[in-house]
C-alpha cells in the first residue's frame, strides 16, 4: 500500500520533472529558430549575392539598385513589409507575370503553391522568370534569416548599416558620408 502511493508519487514527479524539460527544450528550439546565428546570416548573405543573385535585380544591398542593367527592375526589399512566411513563400513561388522568378525547384509542379500548375500559369497568361539556380528549403530558410534581419524593413542604408550588413568595415561602405 505504502510502495504504491510512493511509486504514485514518483511517477508524478517524473512526469512534472519530464514535461518541465521538454519546456524547456521547445523554449529553447523556438528561440534558436528566431534568433539565427551569425553563420546563418552570412550564408543567407553570400546566396543572396552568388547561388540566388538576388542582387543582379535587387542590388547588392537589397534597395532595389539592380546590379546587372539587362535585369528586370527587382523590388526594393529594403522598404518591404513581408513577414517571414510570406518572403519564404515569394522566394519559393516567385512572382509570376511579375519578373520575380521562382526559386523551389518543385514550384507550380505540386500543389506548394496556392495550388497552382504551370498549365494554370498559362492559362492565365502568367510568364514565370527562370532562377539562374534553383535553392533547397535550408538555404532559403538561411536567406530569409539573413533578409529578416538585414534587409526586409531596414530603410535605407548608411555607413553603420554598412558595416553590420557585412560584418566588417569593407570598401564600399566608404561609400556612405554617416
Ligand atoms: C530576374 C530578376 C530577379 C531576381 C534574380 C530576383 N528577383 Fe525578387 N523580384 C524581382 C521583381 C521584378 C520583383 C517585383 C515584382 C513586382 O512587385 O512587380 C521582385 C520582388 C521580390 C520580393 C517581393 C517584395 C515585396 O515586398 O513585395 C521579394 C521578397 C524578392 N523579390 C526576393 C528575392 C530574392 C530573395 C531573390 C534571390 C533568391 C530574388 N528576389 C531574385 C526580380 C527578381
Amino acid at each position: 500500500m505504502t510502495k504504491g502511493i510512493s511509486n504514485r508519487r514518483g511517477w508524478w514527479v517524473t512526469v512534472c520533472a519530464v514535461s518541465g524539460l521538454l519546456l524547456t527544450m521547445t523554449t529553447g528550439a523556438e528561440l534558436l529558430a528566431q534568433e539565427p546565428t551569425e553563420a546563418d546570416i552570412a550564408s543567407g548573405r553570400r546566396l543572396f549575392h552568388q547561388k540566388g543573385d538576388c542582387q543582379a535585380c535587387h542590388g547588392w544591398s537589397g534597395n532595389g539598385d539592380k546590379l546587372d542593367s539587362q535585369a528586370p527592375d527587382g523590388a526594393d526589399l529594403r522598404a518591404s513589409t513581408l513577414d517571414r512566411e510570406q518572403l519564404i513563400f515569394v522566394i519559393k513561388c516567385g512572382l509570376p507575370g511579375r519578373e520575380m522568378p521562382a526559386f523551389d525547384r518543385m514550384s507550380y509542379k505540386d500543389d506548394r503553391c496556392l495550388g497552382r500548375t504551370q498549365a494554370d500559369l498559362d492559362r492565365m497568361g502568367l510568364e514565370l522568370t527562370d532562377p539562374g539556380a534553383t535553392l533547397q528549403n535550408r538555404e532559403i530558410e538561411r536567406l530569409a534569416d539573413f533578409l529578416m534581419s538585414k534587409v526586409i524593413g531596414k530603410g535605407e542604408m548608411d555607413r553603420a548599416a554598412c558595416i553590420d550588413f557585412w560584418g566588417e568595415d569593407v570598401d564600399v561602405c566608404g561609400d556612405f558620408r554617416q
